[in-house]
């Protein structure tokens, strides 16, 4: 969603400025802008649309002038996208400059408050009530009046800010929306993303909620919202800024599948040793005894996850796991005690559905276990133990690696319960760790199959509606691959549990309609099957997934078959998603959609 780039230093701000909202495109935006200070007076350029029209707008950079300044990508909340409802929004007296992520809810309130005393606004924006209430405390102290004005805001926010009459210094604060500084020789920044930090600094401090940082070209002071003064770590970036280029792919999901092989290695050997899932630093023994019940709490494609996680956590480890949306379980009641392990996945590690299912899970007593892609996400620093995946930066919207690291992550927690609960033999165990440890050579040979995927989409991508079925994982499959196609292609698809299809689904077949069955796992692939045949019947096409060992009982009733290796059960979803993301690619590739940036959707979601 919306991003915040800032910068005060040796260099012209704007070039600096645009390549950073570059970085952050990925998030979803539909209007940019920027604000520069130069000896005390102020130049702003906002366009709405894609980035590159403020680049033509200001000549790259070069028409607004100035060492210090402030930019945002807007995703529309509070208002449509426009030029006007962009950011920077600056006060009427045209003293102060923010940009702002997040909503300010009590904004009306203030507006009014405003209005009443004769001031009047432009745009329809939360934003630039936050500028004028700054303004407006303003006495001859930006950071007085920051301080003041923000003690007053309800919601979640982060804000860049800037002030003429104080040049060189900016103002970032944070309340439930990431911002991080940044040091480097040339200046100091703040972004709300690392990714637009990494081409100038690898060398960070995240700040807190209710935290206050002034930058000025050569120091950075960080203050509570009371205004004392606070100490803050300075942290060190694992990702490199190479991670973040296509590496000469057309597109950043096609490079993020391909490195799959890499991110499953990656994510899991760090925490096998001795031929065993090692994690007793992170969930204690005396913990997993005490386990009653376990929750799964997550968005998108993270939940999909959970729903393969509770199959084989329940299979392999016999504790009974929920999976719940995380918007959902904000508001549900959730019985959760001292006994129960809340397991939150992120990717982003910022979503805000996620994050306050989060804090209730902690307000009711729960242990709370974060699964997270981005170190120094609220997500990571709010949890009370953190896994990480080491998926490296995610830019394409859609998710592929991060799911896959997520998913190889909940086979080890699978693992390392049934240890301690003594619910798994020595050779279950080691056949399943083995075959965990097979996954990125098998992924390999999947991905070296993908002429034949290509080959599937081109034939098929006409289609306007197109259904998956699947049993036990391979429904959970399913979600996650319907979800993929029409996150990227906008054909119209829906996923169902094969067994449902005769309480309704069943009724939208018809002559030439698309139906993916995945019959990946073996004990249900009969079942499936059956299904297949019930809507091959009556004029569907079937496509099935199925695991090489089946393929020829697969091709007597399917039309088509994608296959994978055979491996163990716990681990057919690890492969199965593969030719079900690169169907999900092609596809939209002969639509000719955006696939890294698909219409109105955001890599992050921080709003409820
Ligand atoms: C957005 C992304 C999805 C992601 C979901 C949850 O919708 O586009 O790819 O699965 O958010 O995000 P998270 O960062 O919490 O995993």
């Amino acid at each position: 969603m919306c991003g915040i780039v800032g910068y005060t230093g040796d260099k012209q701000a704007s070039p600096i400025l645009l390549d950073g909202l570059e970085k952050l495109e990925y998030r979803g935006y539909d209007s940019a802008g920027i604000a520069v200070e130069n000896g005390g007076k102020l130049t702003v350029s906002k366009t709405k649309g894609r980035l590159a029209l403020l680049r033509e707008k200001t000549e790259n950079g070069a028409a607004v002038q100035g060492v210090t300044g402030i930019g945002h990508t807007r995703w529309a909340t509070h208002g449509k996208p426009s030029e006007e409802n962009s950011h920077p929004h600056v006060s009427e007296s045209g003293r102060v400059a923010i940009v702002h992520n997040g909503i300010i809810e009590n904004y009306m309130e203030l507006k009014q408050m405003l209005l009443n005393r004769g001031r009047s606004f432009v745009s329809e924006t939360d934003t630039e009530v936050a500028a004028q209430l700054i303004d407006f405390y303003y006495e001859g102290d930006i950071l007085q009046a920051v301080a003041k004005a923000v003690r007053e805001f309800e919601g979640n926010y982060a804000l860049g800010i800037l002030c003429v009459d104080e040049p060189g210094k900016l103002i970032a604060v944070r309340n439930h929306a990431p911002l991080i500084v940044g040091y480097a020789l040339d200046g100091n920044y703040f972004a709300s993303d690392v990714m637009a930090l990494l081409a100038h600094t690898r060398s960070v401090t995240y700040l807190a909620d209710e935290e206050i940082a002034v930058l000025e070209k050569t120091q950075v002071h960080y203050y509570s919202s009371f205004l004392d003064p606070i100490e803050k770590k300075v942290e060190r970036v694992e990702w490199d800024s190479a991670a973040a280029d296509k590496g000469g792919y057309e597109h950043f999901m096609f490079k993020e599948i391909m490195e799959q092989p890499e991110v499953i290695r990656r994510t899991v050997l760090p925490l096998i040793r001795d031929g065993r899932a090692e994690m007793e630093q992170i969930i204690s023994k005396a913990m997993v005894a005490n386990m009653k019940r376990l929750f799964i709490v997550a968005c998108g494609s993270s939940y999909h996850v959970g729903i393969i996680a509770k199959y084989n956590i329940e299979k392999l480890a016999r504790i009974p796991v929920e999976v719940v949306l995380a918007s959902e379980f904000r508001y549900c009641d959730p019985i959760v005690d001292e006994n129960t392990l809340v397991i939150l996945i992120s990717q982003s590690g910022e979503t805000t559905d996620t994050l306050e299912a989060l804090r209730e899970a902690k307000e009711r007593g729960a242990t709370t276990l974060g699964i997270v892609n981005v170190e120094g996400s609220s997500i990571a620093k709010a949890a009370d133990l953190v896994l990480y995946t080491k998926a490296g930066p995610e830019i394409a919207v859609a998710t592929t690696k991060a799911y896959s690291a997520q998913l190889a992550l909940t086979v080890l927690i699978a693992l390392y319960l049934a240890e301690q609960r003594g619910t798994i033999d020595q050779a279950t165990y080691d056949e399943i760790l083995g075959a965990l440890l097979a996954v990125p050579e098998q992924m390999g040979t999947i991905l070296e199959q993908k002429a034949y995927i290509q080959y599937l989409a081109y034939q098929h991508f006409h289609n306007d509606d197109i259904f998956f079925i699947g049993r036990n994982v391979d429904y959970a499959l399913s979600l996650e691959g319907s979800l993929k196609l029409k996150e990227i292609s906008y054909i119209h698809s829906e996923a169902y549990a094969a067994g449902e299809l005769k309480h309704g689904t069943i009724s939208l077949v018809e002559d030439g309609t698309l139906v993916i069955a995945i019959a990946s796992c073996r004990r249900l692939t009969e079942k499936t099957l059956s299904n297949a045949m019930e809507v091959r019947a009556r004029g569907a096409q079937v496509l099935a997934l199925a695991a090489e060992s089946v393929k020829e009982e697969v091709s007597h009733v399917a039309d088509q078959v994608m296959t994978i290796p055979d491996t163990h059960d716990v681990l057919l979803p690890s492969l199965a998603i593969l030719p079900l993301q690169l169907f999900a690619y092609y596809v939209a590739l002969y639509r000719g959609c955006d696939i890294d940036k698909p219409r109105n959707l955001a890599k992050s979601v921080t709003v409820e």
